[in-house]
């Protein structure tokens, strides 16, 4: 790998859209789309390893997708379980961990299971963390940390001028992992979908019209190189980040 190593964002998170215009554009159903995307999972994954981040999230399912035909829905659940039955043995053996982020109640039991067992057999790898937002939603999981949060104060654990940052982004489903320092979105859209809102407020953010099945390692490492480019100054002027 001949990629610059300074500079490297440590935790990466990616919306892979476009799935379904790329097997528009070929003619083909969207699930053979959402079939090429998994391709661009396992090289990104692979890229990513070799590039030896903490963290890449990858926004798989939102919660607004639930509103989708049941048939796409369907062969999105059975895309992961597969994805992730034939994963199991790499991960193991090039020490990814497993962790998701979302109403991970809300899937099918079969994929439950399959989950769960991944996360148990990666649980205490210390490579790559991959984190699979699932049936997720930033709105959604605010909420919920907010309703948690409610409840121990309730309970008089807690009392509201005890409230930080910190005990907020304790409650959250990514407690523990650094902020995404690069957020990317393939096929052309500019927006954040409901995806990370606490945790990317200061990320660098990069779009491509790339479509998600035509994004691989070439497309990952510009993104990254892009990034590495990049001042960032968390609200301080250039003056003083060239001062330190
Ligand atoms: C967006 O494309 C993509 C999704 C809603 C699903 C992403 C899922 C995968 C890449 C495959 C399964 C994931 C894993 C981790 C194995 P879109 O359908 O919205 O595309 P469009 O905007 O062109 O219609």
């Amino acid at each position: 790998m001949t990629q610059e190593q300074a500079n490297l964002p440590r935790h990466v998170a990616i919306i892979m859209d476009g799935n379904g215009r790329w097997a528009n554009q070929q003619g083909k159903p969207r699930i053979m789309g959402h079939q090429a995307g998994v391709r661009s999972v396992q090289e990104v994954v692979r890229c990513a390893r070799e590039l030896d981040l903490d963290a890449l999230t990858l926004y798989a399912f939102s919660t607004e997708n639930w509103r989708r035909p049941g048939a796409e829905v369907e062969s999105l659940m059975g895309l992961l379980q597969t994805y992730l039955e034939n994963q199991l043995d790499q991960m193991v053996q090039n020490r990814v961990r497993l962790r998701t982020c979302g109403r991970t109640d809300r899937l099918p039991a079969k994929v439950r299971r399959i989950l769960d067992n991944t996360i148990r057999e990666t649980d205490g790898n210390e490579g790559l963390i991959l984190n699979l937002a699932l049936s997720y939603g930033g709105r959604d999981e605010l909420l919920r940390a907010t309703r948690r949060l409610s409840s121990r104060v309730a309970a008089g654990e807690l009392t509201p001028e005890q409230i930080s940052e910190q005990t907020i982004e304790a409650e959250l489903d990514s407690a523990g992992l650094p902020d995404p320092d690069l957020l990317i979105r393939t096929g052309g859209e500019r927006r954040l979908s409901n995806f990370l809102l606490w945790q990317l407020s200061y990320s660098e953010l990069y779009f491509t019209r790339t479509l998600w099945p035509d994004f691989g390692r070439e497309q990952f490492l510009a993104a990254i190189t892009d990034y590495q480019q990049r001042q960032r100054r968390f609200g301080r002027t250039s003056e003083q980040l060239t001062d330190v």
